[in-house]
């Protein structure tokens, strides 16, 4: 990572660790992605990814929409300028309170998952004098060929409304005077890579779409949701996602009206290669097998390595010896998950270095935690 000598010198003045977010290439990917949008296609930034104010502020700019799972993302979401007739509210176990919250901020869509929510929603909205609109998750049974912890699709997981119950469901929307139904969503999982999947799920959703309208149902939109993936090896070589492609594959095989509105709920591929997490060097420490580098962040700023196995770029960015190290990186909490790489190469470093996990603007901060009552420092925006 190329680090201006202006943001060493800013880097140096704060307290480590921080998120660095990078708001000019995030505006380049904002870019990028409009530019290869096709025109009924139209994007909701999945904010669970990502809730950083200044962040948000250049989505809701661009013009997206947001999808958000709770009460409080729906907050954040209209504090920093997106439209409340843009918000999407979805999620597998929305609350009393944050149903009644959405209704009354007047969002414009419910993703809702299953025929018992679909009662409560119609009864609250009953109570507030609305109709609300939602649409049908389905569960596509798709396997998005990504980590099983980030699969959602399959039909063992918990998300969405099984294919053969839509049936039943669409006739209980039907009897709900509160409700109406307008949509179709789908959402298989997160960092997929296969561009092959989506267009299996394309596939699926137009021949959903098909019987859903059979069926007596005008769909105003159908949501393909998230996923698509970023190259966390490279971050440099490829800062920004194949979106041009990714249309490309789902368009070629998409049989859906024009009329019906396409709807997107990308999280990691806008954020994800925009921030890093900066970490200072702590200790250099050999033991009988191996060295380990121990710095100030640990799982408690980024669980991703320790909850999914995940691998971020590492880069010593104090050192400009070019030989390298075999070097384990571990954060300071007590339990040996707290590990950010097992013996990766490094150049040679030593107490007091600064190190940056690359491509964490994606479920790094959100996911953040004060386990050991650990502070949190404010992010540095370059
Ligand atoms: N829509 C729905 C319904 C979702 O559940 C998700 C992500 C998205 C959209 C956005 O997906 P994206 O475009 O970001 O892949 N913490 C994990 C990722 C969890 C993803 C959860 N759902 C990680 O760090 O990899």
């Amino acid at each position: 990572m190329f680090i201006k000598k202006e943001v060493f010198e800013k880097i140096k003045e704060k307290e480590t660790p921080f998120y660095i977010y990078d708001l000019n290439l995030l505006e380049r990917t904002i870019q990028n992605l409009k530019e290869v949008l096709p025109e009924n296609y139209k994007v909701h930034y999945a904010l669970k990814a990502n809730v950083d104010r200044q962040v948000l502020g250049l989505l809701s700019e661009a013009g997206f929409g947001a999808d958000c799972v709770s009460g409080g993302e729906i907050k954040r979401a209209i504090e920093t300028g997106f439209e409340k007739s843009n918000i999407v509210f979805a999620g597998v176990g929305k609350t009393d309170n944050e149903i009644k919250y959405a209704l009354e901020s007047g969002i414009a869509c419910f993703n809702v998952e299953s025929e018992e929510e679909l009662i409560v929603i119609n009864a609250i909205a009953e109570k507030n004098n609305i109709v609300a609109e939602v649409a049908i998750r389905v569960n596509p049974g798709i396997d998005a060929h990504t980590h099983a912890h980030i699969t959602t699709g399959l039909v063992d997981n918990k998300f969405g409304i099984p294919e053969p119950h839509i049936e039943s469901f669409i006739k209980s929307t039907k009897a709900l005077k509160n409700i109406r139904l307008v949509g179709i969503h789908f959402h298989i999982g997160s960092q997929i890579l296969d561009l092959e999947v989506f267009t299996g799920l394309a596939e699926k959703a137009s021949s959903i779409y098909k019987k859903v309208t059979e069926l007596g149902v005008t769909i105003k939109h159908v949501n393909l949701g998230g996923g698509l993936g970023v190259d966390y090896e490279n971050p440099d070589q490829n800062p920004i996602a194949c979106f041009a492609e990714y249309f490309d594959k789902i368009k070629s095989v998409l049989e859906i009206p024009r009329a019906v509105e396409i709807h997107f709920e990308l999280g990691r591929s806008l954020v994800a290669q925009s921030g890093s997490l900066l970490t200072k060097v702590l200790y250099i420490k050999k033991s009988v097998n191996k060295e380990f580098v121990i710095v100030d962040a640990g799982m408690t700023e980024l669980i991703r390595p320790a909850l999914y196995g995940s691998v971020h770029k590492i880069e010593n960015i104090s050192s400009s010896l070019a030989e390298n190290t075999i070097y384990t990186v571990v954060g300071p909490i007590c339990e040996s998950s707290d590990t950010f790489a097992h013996d990766t190469k490094l150049s040679i470093t030593k107490r007091g270095d600064y190190i940056v996990i690359r491509s964490a603007g994606a479920y790094g901060e959100v996911m953040s935690s004060n386990y050991n009552l650990r502070p949190k420092n404010d992010p540095l925006y370059i």
